[in-house]
């Protein structure tokens, strides 16, 4: 059961909870609610400070005992929220640190306190607890009953203004929501996550909320001539998918806003083939779908009244006997020729013929997102996604739209240099430009293709999943592009 989160006034001699958390900033000190708190513990939090036990730092916990009198605490967690510079981030990542503990320690409910008031203070809370209490296990077998810790089912924000904190909490609940679909599509290994698993979700999304579906299959895109996207998928017997979901509460005419993603349920390079090392991450090739619908489900859930179009491009990049080959060219919906260089350069010649298509939604402006290639990975890391885009004004629209979620991202250039590295010999372009700034040369070629409309990038290749555990994150997607999605939409609804 997914982890329920409400909201309550603090009232510091009627807090009866298994686990009560206090995120403190650096060098904390007790403030009135939490003096009264404490003396009714008989000052405990008071001296693990003084004795500065627990300094307050980002990602720091301290678990101490409760007491045992009625309407007190059973345990008590401290989480610290380190020099927070920025207050959202510090609470989202902190609350994230906390209900992980709680899971840990299989406490069942808690309640936060953070002193702070006001409903975005209260979603971020909510985005955090509900990022830090997923999991997925689905394919486990659980322990046996008397060993299995209780699920953290349900945690109270613990408010002065409760009115604006169920505000915030129900807006976290959405994006939450959100991002724990994503995650969930990206953790699934790719004999699960197919694309007819991609299209069946996106269809239970747009009937859950009114949403309008369309999936066009092998036949279909051989009928739209989408020679890029279907030369990828040649090399496997599963039925490609473009998904579109059309989401419709904004002005009649206003034009959409359109969200598009890379979703390669596997990506082994196909003939190009890449080295066994770590090649069962290539199941997360398909994040950037993921975000599609993670985010379609968050601004539905959030009842935003905009025109948003979310597509995805979903195949499996395979070797094998009928697959495309280095050197063929294909013809591509937009009706450029494409010689194809190295066939693990697959996610541009989806998202080629997916841009393309998006033209006929008329959009306002194209945003995609794509784990496109380990240059940006080598350029950035994982600290943030690499953003490209042919309009400077929507480039920092998603700058800002993913600081505010807490997904930093990073503008690389397009230089119109970069355009000589992909000039084809027998073609009209070729699908990589050798070694140097292939970031930019990837999404160079992207800008071949985005034709028509204002259009930005983003390569989430080294943000979108963690091979280590964060702290505030294990191991696996981050949820990485949801918040930037949702922030921009959300952003445009005003
Ligand atoms: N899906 C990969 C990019 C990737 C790499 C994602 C590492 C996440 C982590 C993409 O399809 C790919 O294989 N790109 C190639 C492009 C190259 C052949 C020009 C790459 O980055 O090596
Ligand atoms: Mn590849
Ligand atoms: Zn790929």
């Amino acid at each position: 059961m997914p982890l329920r989160v409400d909201t309550r006034r603090f009232v510091p001699d009627s807090v009866d909870v298994p686990l009560l958390v206090l995120a403190l900033r650096k060098s904390p000190a007790l403030t009135p609610p939490l003096s009264a708190l404490d003396t009714r513990l008989g000052g405990a939090i008071g001296r693990t400070l003084q004795r500065r036990d627990f300094r307050g730092g980002r990602d720091e916990v301290l678990h101490l005992s409760g007491a045992p009198m009625p309407d007190a605490p059973q345990r008590i967690l401290l989480v610290g929220l380190g020099e927070a510079t920025d207050r959202i981030a510090a609470l989202r990542r902190a609350a994230s640190v906390a209900a992980r503990q709680a899971r840990k320690l299989g406490t069942g409910a808690l309640a936060w306190y953070d002193g702070e008031r006001g409903a975005d203070a209260a979603e971020a809370v909510t985005v955090g607890l509900l990022n830090g209490a997923w999991e997925y296990a689905d394919l486990k077998t659980p322990p046996p009953e008397d060993e299995r810790r209780a699920e953290l089912e349900r945690a109270t924000i613990l408010a002065d203004d409760d009115a604006a904190a169920a505000q915030g909490a129900a807006r976290g609940t959405a994006i939450g929501e959100g991002l724990a679909l994503a995650r969930r599509l990206a953790m699934m290994p790719g004999n699960v996550c197919t694309p007819d698993l991609l299209a069946d979700t996106a269809r239970d999304i747009a009937q859950r909320h009114g949403m309008q579906v369309t999936v066009l299959g092998r036949a279909e895109m051989e009928r739209e001539q989408m020679g890029s996207f279907l030369c990828v998928a040649q090399g496997t017997p599963q039925d490609p998918k473009l998904i579109t979901l059309e989401y419709r509460r904004g002005p009649t005419g206003q034009k959409p806003f359109a969200l598009v993603g890379k979703g390669l349920c596997f990506d082994t390079g196909g003939i190009s083939i890449k080295p066994a090392q770590g090649m069962e991450h290539m199941k997360f090739d398909m994040c950037g779908a993921a975000g599609v619908l993670g985010a379609m489900e968050a601004i539905a859930r959030l009842d935003l009244k905009v025109n948003v179009v979310g597509l995805i491009g979903s195949t499996t990049n395979m070797p094998s006997g009928v697959a495309v080959k280095p050197g063929d060219v294909v013809r591509s919906h937009l009706g450029k020729t494409i010689e194809v260089i190295n066939t693990d350069a697959e996610g541009r010649l989806v998202l080629a013929d997916v841009l393309s298509y998006a033209r006929r939604f008329e959009p306002a402006a194209v945003v995609d997102a794509a784990t496109l290639t380990g240059a940006c990975v080598i350029a950035l890391g994982h600290t943030a996604s690499g953003v490209f885009g042919t309009d400077q004004a929507l480039v920092q629209e998603v700058l800002a739209a993913g600081a505010r979620a807490g997904e930093p991202g990073w503008a690389l250039p397009l230089f119109d240099d970069y355009k000589e590295l992909i000039k084809s010999d027998v073609a009209d372009i070729k699908n990589t430009g050798g070694r140097p700034a292939g970031a930019s040369t990837a999404a160079m070629f992207l800008k071949e293709f985005a034709e028509g409309f204002p259009w930005v990038h983003m390569d989430i290749a080294g943000t979108a999943y963690s091979e280590s555990d964060l702290g505030y994150i294990p191991k696996g997607p981050t949820g990485v592009p949801v918040g930037t999605f949702v922030e921009l939409v959300r952003g445009r609804a005003g």
